[in-house]
């Protein structure tokens, strides 16, 4: 069993009977849908689950997991995900993939928010590893991208191909590199302040709980 598995596994553990769970996207949530599932299959386990992506509300159908659309829920037990990067405050970077939109309704929904990692996720600051996903209304996106540069971010469009990538919202992705001094916080804030984003993968008080992989041992983290 590999780390991203054996922490999934573990988060599934906090999962009971008649919960709304909200499920994540990537590999390590990927773990956690299929561990779901089989609860369901052979523990007879009972829940009811929102999707943060398309491609998840796919994977969980099939196993055959009941989920909901979220303009059913206004709020959900627990929310299980991956996340892209941890800083020692646990202030998480997702959306690698692209649906920050519903990510980050799902951790804000959320009564618990378990982030679930290996130790290769772990970095000093918010933008160590990877630019800053930056959702933008299509019209928008030079407004919005020149804004940003004004406090000193760089990048582009994400691409998909010899396209754009386009978010499950129909939005644009800016991969945007900032200031490393720049704290995260105020990153956060001034990114919520920018005409035209739609959303970021700057996840600020978010997480409850950081559950943390590394060679079969798990390292739990909790926010103060
Ligand atoms: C999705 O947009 C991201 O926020 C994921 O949570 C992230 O990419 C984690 O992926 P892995 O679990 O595959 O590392």
């Amino acid at each position: 069993m590999n780390d991203k598995q054996l922490v999934a596994l573990h988060a599934a553990r906090q999962v009971h009977n008649d919960m709304v769970v909200g499920l994540g996207t990537g590999s390590t949530a990927n773990y956690f849908i299929e561990e779901l599932a089989r609860r369901q299959t052979e523990e007879n386990l009972h829940v009811t689950t929102v999707a943060s992506s398309v491609v998840s509300t796919i994977k969980a159908q099939q196993l055959g997991l009941r989920v909901v659309s979220m303009e059913h829920i206004s709020h959900i037990d627990l929310y299980v995900d991956g996340a892209d990067e941890v800083t020692p405050e646990l202030t998480l970077l997702k959306g690698r993939g692209s649906d920050l939109v519903r990510e980050k309704l799902l951790a804000r929904a959320a009564d618990h928010f378990i982030a679930v990692v290996d130790r290769s996720k772990l970095v000093a600051h918010i933008g160590e590893k990877f630019p800053i996903p930056i959702e933008v209304i299509p019209f928008a996106w030079r407004l919005a991208k020149h804004t940003l540069e004004q406090i000193g971010g760089q990048g582009d469009l994400r691409k998909n191909g010899d396209g754009l990538a386009v978010t499950s919202h129909g939005s644009l992705v800016l991969d945007m590199v900032f200031d490393p001094e720049l704290d995260a916080s105020i990153l956060d804030a001034a990114l919520n302040a920018t005409p035209g984003v739609v959303e970021h993968g700057i996840f600020t008080g978010l997480t409850g709980v950081v559950l943390i992989a590394h060679e079969g041992q798990i390292e739990e983290r909790r926010a103060p």
